[in-house]
């Protein structure tokens, strides 16, 4: 026990942080909570589920009808669960926003938490195994036969067959079981590279005065996760099925494909990136090609300051590409016919030239800058 209090004096009591941190500083941390109801959630689910294509779906519905508390554990599962997506992409924006990107080794290892937290939720989304659940996993995984040559064999490999079935079933609980263990882990590695990387850096990307994390951010993380956790009670308790699609209810049929087939809202934008391109193959290229652009952020920082708050027009640049997200986020729910693909397209296109506009954008701002912006910092350096 004296090893974890020497952890929680250093990392929380004495760990020094800048005093200018805001709200958008708070979903880290609120996302290491949802983390943790999620673990503590899925384990009492996973003692009464089973992975079988026959009982799945009967087998949650006894979670709900006739389990202890049980329709409570599981809606705060699937709420916390689209909590930890809206956590995570406002988490995200902030460090797109404010510069953090620079922090290399903990942007890497978050782009590497997200794509985990994907693979995660998607899998997650299958086990009630109804038909929504079953047309994912045939949807999805079929995108595995892209790869060149091993692709066909990698499908039937994950599928343990030539068909989805109860042996899919089974090794994607498995992995969902698994998995969040993982999450957890590479969580504390990103934690452990933000603190060796000298803590989190501040909205205003100078150095600022530094107060310790106890009781200061302990007390503001309190009232971030209070806000959160309270939201998702909403949901919980007022409108369990508000995260749920009613096509899930109905037992599979692998003869006939859904008309409505759609991803959760949490990949919807990554749904008409896809479709905005015409092959198959490419689509899927420039759908992963969206997350891993951001790996470009840390090299093509080309403005002086950190954070766009001292860039006017890339803020402008910022807002219009958020929106863009959204709009794309739209299309990915409606059907793909008339002008939709046109539209998705053009959006997309938006959304990767803002990877390149944005840094252009700094490099203008900063030829012409003006010496009003170092005032500014020695002011807020110096508490003017
Ligand atoms: C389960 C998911 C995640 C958890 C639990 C988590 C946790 C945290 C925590 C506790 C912090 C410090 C507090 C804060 O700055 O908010 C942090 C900082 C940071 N995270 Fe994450 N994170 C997650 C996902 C991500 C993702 C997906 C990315 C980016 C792709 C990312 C990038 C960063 C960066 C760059 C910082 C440093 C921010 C700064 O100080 O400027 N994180 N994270």
């Amino acid at each position: 026990m004296r090893w974890l209090k020497q952890i929680w004096r250093s990392k929380v009591v004495n760990y020094m942080c800048p005093k200018t941190l805001n709200i958008w500083w708070n979903f880290g941390s609120c996302l290491g909570l949802l983390l943790i109801s999620q673990l503590i959630t899925g384990i009492l689910l996973s003692i009464h589920y089973n992975p079988n294509t026959e009982e799945a779906m009967g087998s949650v519905y006894y979670i709900m009808r006739d389990v202890q508390g049980g329709w409570f554990v599981r809606n705060c599962h699937v709420s916390g669960a689209n909590f930890m997506f809206i956590c995570v992409y406002l988490h995200i924006g902030r460090g797109l926003y404010y510069g953090s990107y620079l922090m290399k080794s903990v942007w890497f290892s978050g782009m590497a938490i997200l794509i985990l937290l994907m693979a995660i939720a998607f899998l997650g989304y299958v086990l009630p195994w109804g038909s929504m659940s079953y047309w994912g996993a045939v949807v999805i995984t079929s995108m595995l036969s892209i790869v060149p040559v091993v692709g066909e064999r990698l499908k039937v490999w994950v599928w343990g067959g030539y068909v989805v079935t109860n042996v899919t079933l089974k090794r994607f609980f498995v992995l969902h079981f698994v998995l969040p263990f993982a999450l957890a882990g590479l969580v504390m590695v990103h934690v452990y590279l933000l603190h060796m990387g000298g803590g989190s850096s501040n909205p205003l990307g100078v150095a600022s005065q530094a107060i310790s994390f106890h009781p200061y951010y302990t007390s503001k993380d309190l009232v971030g996760f209070t806000v959160v956790y309270g939201a998702m009670l909403q949901f919980v308790l007022l409108d369990p099925d508000f995260f749920m699609e009613h096509l899930n209810y109905k037992d599979p049929d692998p003869m006939k494909t859904p008309k409505d087939i759609c991803p959760e809202w949490y990949f919807l934008f990554f749904y008409a990136v896809l479709r905005s391109v015409p092959k198959k193959t490419l689509g899927i290229l420039v759908m992963f090609g969206s997350i891993l652009v951001w790996a470009l952020c840390p090299y093509l920082h080309l403005g002086k300051y950190r954070g766009l708050q001292f860039y006017p027009a890339c803020q402008l640049a910022f807002w219009v590409m958020v929106s863009d997200v959204w709009l794309l986020t739209g299309l990915g729910g409606i059907h793909a016919d008339g002008i939709v693909p046109w539209v998705s397209a053009v959006c997309s296109a938006v959304y990767f030239a803002y990877f390149l506009v944005c840094p252009l954008l700094m490099w203008l701002h900063d030829k012409g800058s003006k010496p009003r912006i170092e005032l500014l910092f020695y002011k807020y350096q110096h508490g003017g």
